[in-house]
């Protein structure tokens, strides 16, 4: 059995998180999700791991975040870190002492329409601003840079029909929910 844990940041939604562990359950994959980690005790996403008797785990507000991650995963049997929805910057320090690999996955096409402060709406308002027929979602590494890691995999999505960013999210959500958890096999098996 692969052990995965997924991390989440703020008032986090879940879909992700919902949409990978209803693929590993339909499909009874050797997948276990071990713990979710959350910045918020209060976000959406909470409540959808423990109705389904998920471990979560809260940060602990009295550390760096860096830090913490540096305690919890030394020493994890881990095999990959999901970032859903986690906007919060992971340290080079991190990556030099944990060898899990760490993955994220970006609502765009990346390296279009990446980097620091390009995250949420505000990537689907760049992609309409700047008239793009096509959008889609890249999975790819974490490490030390925002959006550089290497690309695992990316789905595309035709947005020339979209009025408004808001429908450009809707349709690239969409392709997270699939590509994400192909990619997690990709790498774990
Ligand atoms: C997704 O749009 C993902 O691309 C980005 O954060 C969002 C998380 O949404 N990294 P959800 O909480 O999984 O619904």
């Amino acid at each position: 059995m692969k052990k995965i844990a997924v991390l989440t940041s703020g008032k986090s939604r879940g879909s992700n998180f919902l949409a990978i562990y209803n693929h590993i359950k339909e499909n009874k994959l050797e997948i276990n999700i071990d713990f979710l980690l959350v910045t918020d005790m209060d976000s959406p996403v909470v409540k959808l791991a423990q109705e389904r008797s998920i471990d979560v785990i809260l940060i602990n507000p009295e550390m760096k975040i860096n830090d913490f991650l540096i305690y919890l995963f030394t020493s994890s049997d881990i095999d990959l870190i999901v970032l859903a929805g986690f906007m919060r910057k992971i340290n080079s320090s991190f990556f030099a002492k944990i060898k899990i690999p760490v993955v994220n996955i970006h609502p765009a096409l990346l390296p279009k329409f990446g980097g620091k402060g390009m995250y949420g709406m505000k990537v689907h308002q760049a992609v309409f601003d700047s008239k793009e027929d096509i959008s889609g979602a890249t999975v790819h590494y974490v490490n030390a840079e925002y959006d550089k890691g290497s690309i695992i995999l990316q789905e595309t999505c035709d947005i020339s029909d979209c009025v408004s960013p808001e429908e450009i999210s809707q349709k690239v959500l969409k392709i997270e929910h699939s590509l994400y958890i192909e990619a997690i096999k990709k790498i774990l098996f």
